[in-house]
């Protein structure tokens, strides 16, 4: 899944001929998830059409601080539009809108959407070679490096003029790579390798039975995805669960039993940076496992369990420098039982799950959590998606991590 997924993007276009080119930007904008919203210099709308961009947003385009044809003409809010961008992007970017911005100047609703972004702005030059080298130009760029700015570099080619040299607009297919290469490096999690656990074990009692529960995966498969969203390279030990990932930078190892899931976790942990354990591990499993199916007897059949190995508390005894989070499911003395569960396997930080609350369990797509840190402090959330918990949980790492 691309960095851009999910991101509110702002495209500016101005009226340079490769204009045409943001047609195609929008349509990979849109292909990697982002929601786009397109403003236009009154002039950019002679090398493109709005309805044309507007067709690939699927969201209206702004070209003018009202609608002019409209007698009930309602005021295209700048800000309004500015603050709702991730991202702010224009693309081309004339020499003429370049200058205008690096001068504060504000005669169209895309300068005065620039204005009032408090994002992040990039800006993908266009313009024939010479007014690319002209040294006005340069000190354009110069103010806006020293405004934040962050300049898309124009590529070298033939140009509308027939000449060939440096001013063509970076292609749409670059401009894709160099966004998501400059969110990646500012995600909090870049650089961090983040091992996780989760769903079920299943412990075996003979070649058809076994020992399991109801954990069906959902919350350590959503950590596993924000981490990644934030930048981690993430190693997900999975007991059985019918749930599936695909991201580039997480690696999937299915494990069955507690034994091969301890076996993988410990495998890892030694080159992690994070680890977090939200696995519904069996604490018991059969002594001994039948390699024959068990007939059906006369009598009750007794099965014979043995303690399966801690694994969160044997990585507790284990860490050096890793952040180590631990779960707890708790159905009665819930902060007491979690505060001690923390400090007995040297844990960072514990999840705290309540069954006494709606909206927490197994197989839910929501989740009621109570993060207890290290220094006792207790932090209590509300019922949320378990795609937001997960980012809750991620986000208290991060901050402690910087602390
Ligand atoms: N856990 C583990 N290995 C086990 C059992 C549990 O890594 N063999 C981890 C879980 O992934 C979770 C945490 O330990 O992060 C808490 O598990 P829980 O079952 O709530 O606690 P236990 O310590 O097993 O105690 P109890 O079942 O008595 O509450």
């Amino acid at each position: 899944m691309s960095v851009l997924s999910g991101k509110n993007i702002l495209l500016g276009v101005t009226a340079g001929i490769a204009a045409y080119k943001s047609a195609f930007l929008v349509r990979l904008l849109v292909k990697a998830g982002a929601q786009v919203k397109v403003v236009m210099t009154p002039s950019a709308k002679e090398f493109v059409t709005p309805l044309t961009l507007s067709t690939l947003s699927k969201n209206e385009v702004f070209s003018s601080f009202t609608n002019d044809e409209d007698e009930n003409a309602q005021w295209n809010n700048h800000v309004e539009l500015a603050l709702w961008a991730d991202l702010f992007v224009i693309a081309p970017a004339t020499a003429n809108t370049l200058s205008k911005m690096a001068h504060g100047t504000s005669d169209n609703l895309l300068l005065a959407c620039y204005l009032s972004a408090k994002c992040p702005v990039y800006y993908a030059p266009a313009m024939d070679l010479d007014m690319y080298k002209h040294p006005s130009t340069k000190q354009t760029f110069e103010t806006l490096d020293s405004f934040g700015n962050i300049r898309i570099p124009a590529e070298h080619g033939e140009l509308a003029s027939g000449l060939v040299g440096e001013g063509r607009m970076a292609e749409p297919e670059t401009i894709i790579a160099f966004l998501e290469d400059a969110i990646k490096r500012t995600l909090p999690l870049r650089g961090k390798k983040v091992v996780i656990t989760a769903g079920p074990t299943y412990e075996a009692i003979d070649p058809v039975r076994f020992i399991g529960n109801h954990s069906s995966g959902k919350m350590g498969y959503a950590i596993a995805e924000a981490a990644v969203k934030l930048g981690a390279e993430v190693i997900l030990i999975s007991g059985p669960s019918s749930l599936s990932v695909n991201e580039k930078r997480l690696t999937l190892v299915k494990v069955t039993s507690a034994e091969e899931m301890y076996n993988e976790t410990h495998s890892h942990f030694d080159s992690c940076d994070i680890a977090i354990l939200s696995a519904a591990v069996a604490d018991y499993r059969p002594k001994q496992v039948s390699t024959q199916k068990i007939k059906k007897a006369a009598g009750p059949l007794t099965l014979s369990l043995e303690k399966t190995d801690d694994i969160l508390a044997s990585l507790g005894a284990r860490k050096k420098r890793q952040f180590l989070v631990g779960f707890a499911l708790e159905t009665e003395n819930e902060l007491e039982n979690a505060k001690t569960k923390l400090k007995k396997k040297n844990l960072d930080l514990i999840v705290l799950n309540s069954l006494n609350d709606e909206g927490a369990g197994f197989s839910k797509d929501t989740n009621k959590v109570t993060l207890v840190s290290k220094d006792n402090k207790v932090l209590p959330f509300s019922v949320k998606p378990k795609t937001e918990v997960a980012n809750d949980i991620l986000q208290y790492i991060i901050e402690q991590l910087h602390a």
